[in-house]
């Protein structure tokens, strides 16, 4: 793919395994995440890879993560945000704040990495950008044992929102928006279920099982790519099946 992409979160699960898909197929990438140990640990040093250590939630390090990449690669064409925060908390624990740090990371977060790179791919008439949801936007998800509970679905359900005011802000630029919203993906993320959650969340899954990163990262990598030209505003269900009935 010969395309420069800056990837958040990627020192882990989806993040990473959009990298590396995109590190194996010949494109450039900027690989963006707290961890930056982590992250050179694991996607290591060549030509194709920039890393860098930043926080989705700080205007300046979004802005730098895009400066950066047009100084070392030449130019950006995609992003691939899937870097977020997580919290279990159920409602009558949930603490605010507690809920505006999941805010600010996923929603002010997607908005400034966003921004960043949209400010760039306008001027250069084209693009790609793809979010990160999640299916428990679907379900509403309560939390407890590590799953998601309403700071993270609310969360998750501003990025849905935002996929689409973004995609028809920027659309008449040529830059397109769109997310991809994976079911229960086999990453850290998902770490706390007891055997007994992951045995009963299995069963909403006609597939009978959680997805592995790679198989989320395909769909990501599909919509940054020009395969999916014509696509924008589009929510991408990757989940098994399990966003419908049983
Ligand atoms: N794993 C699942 O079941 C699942 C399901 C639905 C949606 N998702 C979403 O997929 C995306 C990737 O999740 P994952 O399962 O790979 O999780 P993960 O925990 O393996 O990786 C998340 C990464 O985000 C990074 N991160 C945390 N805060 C950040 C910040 N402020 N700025 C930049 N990066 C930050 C972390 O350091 C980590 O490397 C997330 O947006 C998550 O909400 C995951």
């Amino acid at each position: 793919m010969n395309k420069t992409v800056l990837v958040t979160g990627a020192a882990s699960g989806i993040g990473q395994a959009c990298a590396e898909l995109l590190l194996a197929r010949g494109a450039k990438v900027t690989a963006f995440d707290p961890q930056l140990e982590r992250m050179q640990d694991t996607l290591g040093k060549s030509d194709s890879i920039l890393t860098l250590g930043g926080d989705v939630s700080q205007k300046q390090d979004c802005v730098d993560a895009v400066t950066r990449t047009i100084d070392h690669f030449g130019g950006l064409d995609g992003l691939i945000h899937c870097g977020a925060a997580h919290s279990s908390a159920r409602w009558d624990e949930l603490e605010a704040d507690e809920m505006n740090r999941v805010l600010a990371v996923n929603a002010t977060g997607s908005f400034l990495i966003a921004q960043a790179a949209a400010t760039h791919m306008t001027k250069q008439g084209k693009g790609s950008i793809v979010l990160t949801t999640s299916g428990s936007v679907l379900f509403g998800v309560t939390g407890g044992n590590g799953q998601g509970g309403p700071a993270y679905v609310s969360s998750k359900g501003a990025v849905l929102a935002l996929t689409r005011s973004l995609a028809r802000a920027l659309g008449p630029s040529g830059v397109r928006v769109n997310a991809i919203s994976p079911g229960i993906t086999d990453t850290p993320m998902v770490a706390g279920y007891t055997d007994e959650q992951n045995a009963a969340m299995k069963q909403r899954f006609p597939l009978g099982r959680f997805a592995d990163p790679e198989e989320i990262a395909e769909g990501a990598i599909y919509l940054v790519s020009d395969k999916a030209s014509f696509m924008t505003g589009e929510n991408m269900h990757i989940n098994g099946g399990s966003g419908f009935g049983g």
